[in-house]
């Protein structure tokens, strides 16, 4: 990396699991990092200085990091050592090593400011001239990059761009290994199993990765959103929980496909993987094992324009079933999957009278599984069901975003009936929090609602949702015995996507437990969804008012069961 050299778009997590873009920081004036690595001597003397410096610009615009792009050190690792050391400030995990690399970065301990008016590197070098191997000044007489620091913050160019630092070297081992990768036996795999559900003939992705030609033409279009993490769609910090639904690459494979993309993306032999994908026939996904649904409810037709904004739409339908049934699954069938991005299904009995008129009664709705892609529309687990009366109404929460055509949507929800009452019943428990008022211009503000769970249960998923202005979510259980635990952690959220994130095994929920529901909201001008900055935002149906919600698909333990849960607590 050289003075002027342009940086590119990134989103990485810090230690604690923060997430930050950085094209998010448009509003400051310097961007300044220092590259850490744990165990380089030099980074720890500089870190003291770097941190001096922190408190010195607070308050002006400038945001300080730390970096961290080493092959040997995690996200684990380097919390320990921010702690040993104490080092206050975010360090971003360069898990993969594409950003570090493609930063050019060569040493820790290096520090470099990234001009956000023009991205581009407004320095490079030492923190000062104390440092050298082995040795120390007592003071130091060159302050490089407070100088550096006040020539930005003074709108004048940096007079000393480039100085030389110390440190310890950076191994970016699988650089040489680039031209390597094979497309047929490492990336097509790759793509296959973590993109083509949605990016096929028929999916929700706005191409079809049909070949080996069509990727290349992408390809760096694809670098650039596996680098920002918009694709693929997932949300969750990987160090919590373990979903089945999860769709996202590890760092392994967000190296391999960035590094073919960066090696030209070649062809190579053999046949093209793309090419053998499978499409379903079938319109329902649970068909092949469960057969058509016993009845479908219809939602009403709505028009979608080519291009604008399209509010969330709430459709009311009353059950059509015609008696009280016990359901075993549910499954939303979009009428145009490029448009609907996602469907949110509640049902309950309606208000009769008042402003709510004809809408659910807030607190006596339950969920059934809604629609997003990727969501799974699997029959209930564990021989458990949902009791739907006859006399319900069903609420579907609709949102479409235009694709540059003109359409008509016509989605409809499959109900498959149980011969018998199931063994367990599975339900919804809906967290929301009405009260909640977003200060205008706030870049982070936090709401939370807690629930008190009075019987021993299993929670099998969460659903957690907000508007444009969500930022992120964490979900906790404060157990009886006094142990807390984060079940969920969504550190970047983003509207466009309703993830109900699916516990590989479910949780065991003691009676007694409180789960809270912590959630963000960036209503700053910086927040590229917010439609509007400058007013309070407050509880309400439409995506440009918001929400704090979240639907936890549970169920109650029979009495017999709850040892072997119990059981299984204690061993951890
Ligand atoms: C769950 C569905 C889904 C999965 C899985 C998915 N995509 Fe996408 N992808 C979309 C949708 C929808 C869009 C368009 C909207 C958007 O950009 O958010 C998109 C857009 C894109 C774009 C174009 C971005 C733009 O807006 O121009 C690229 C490139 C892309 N995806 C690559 C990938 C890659 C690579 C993977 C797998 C590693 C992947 N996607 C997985 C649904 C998906």
């Amino acid at each position: 990396m050289e003075p002027g050299d342009k940086v590119e778009n990134f989103r990485l997590l810090d230690q604690k699991g923060g997430s930050h873009e950085l094209f998010y920081y448009d509003d400051q004036k310097a961007l300044i990092f220092l590259v850490q690595g744990n165990g380089c001597p030099i980074v720890r003397h500089a870190a003291a200085r770097f941190q001096e410096l922190k408190d010195i610009y607070k308050d002006q615009e400038v945001e300080f990091f730390m970096i961290n792009s080493n092959l040997q050190d995690n996200r684990l690792t380097i919390r320990e050592e921010a702690k040993e050391y104490n080092y206050d400030l975010r360090i971003l995990v360069d898990d993969s090593q594409i950003i570090g690399e493609s930063l050019k970065l060569s040493r820790t301990g290096e520090v470099f400011i990234i001009n956000p008016k023009n991205w581009s590197v407004a320095y490079i070098g030492a923190i000062d001239d104390r440092l050298t191997y082995e040795n120390q000044k007592e003071k130091a007489s060159k302050h490089f990059l407070k100088d550096a620091i006040d020539d930005l913050l003074k709108d004048r160019s940096v007079s000393v761009p480039r100085t030389e630092s110390l440190g310890c070297l950076i191994n970016f081992p699988n650089k040489a290994e680039k031209q390597l990768i094979s497309y047929v036996d490492d990336v097509a795999p790759i793509l296959v199993e973590n993109c083509t559900v949605c990016h096929r003939e028929g999916g929700v992705g706005p191409w079809v990765m049909s070949d080996h030609k069509m990727v290349k033409g992408f390809s760096l279009m694809m670098r650039e959103v596996v680098r920002t993490k918009r694709m693929p769609p997932w949300h969750a910090d990987p160090l919590i929980g373990e979903y089945s639904n999860d769709r996202s690459l590890n760092a392994e494979e967000v190296k391999t496909l960035v590094h073919w993309i960066e090696a030209g993306a070649k062809r190579g032999d053999g046949p093209d993987p793309l090419k053998q994908v499978k499409l379903s026939t079938s319109v329902w996904a649970n068909e092949e094992e469960l057969g058509p649904p016993d009845y479908v409810i219809e939602i009403p037709s709505t028009d979608v324009p080519a291009t604008g904004v399209v509010d969330y739409k709430y459709q009311y339908v009353k059950n059509s079933v015609g008696k009280d049934i016990w359901v075993k699954a549910t499954e939303i069938v979009p009428g145009d999957r490029q448009v609907l991005h996602h469907v949110i299904t509640s049902f309950g009995p309606t208000e009769t009278r008042g402003p709510r008129k004809g809408k659910l009664k807030f607190r006596e709705r339950k969920g059934l599984r809604g629609y997003a892609p990727g969501i799974n529309s699997n029959p209930f687990p564990d021989n458990s069901g949902t009791f739907l009366p006859a006399d319900a109404t069903f609420e579907f929460q609709m949102h479409y975003t235009p694709v540059g055509r003109a359409t008509v949507d016509s989605t409809k929800m499959g109900i498959w009936v149980a011969d018998e009452k199931p063994e367990h019943e599975i339900f919804s428990m809906i967290m929301l929090n009405p009260r909640i008022r977003i200060p205008a211009g706030a870049k982070e503000h936090k709401e939370s609602v807690s629930r008190a769970v009075s019987k021993d249960s299993l929670l099998y998923s969460v659903l957690p949702h907000a508007h444009y202005r969500g930022k992120k979510m964490v979900v906790a259980a404060y157990y009886p015995d006094g142990r807390t635990e984060i079940l969920l952690s969504v550190p970047n959220y983003d509207f466009n996507w309703q993830t109900s994130y699916d516990f590989q095994e479910p949780k065991f929920i003691p009676a007694g437990t409180t789960l809270i529901q912590h959630q963000w909201w960036d209503n700053s001008a910086q927040n590229k969804a917010n439609p509007d900055p400058t007013i309070e935002v407050t509880w309400g149906d439409q995506s440009f008012e918001e929400m704090l919600f979240g639907a936890y698909m549970m169920r109650v333990l029979k009495e017999e069961e709850v040892p072997y849960y119990r059981n299984l607590v204690s061993k951890n």
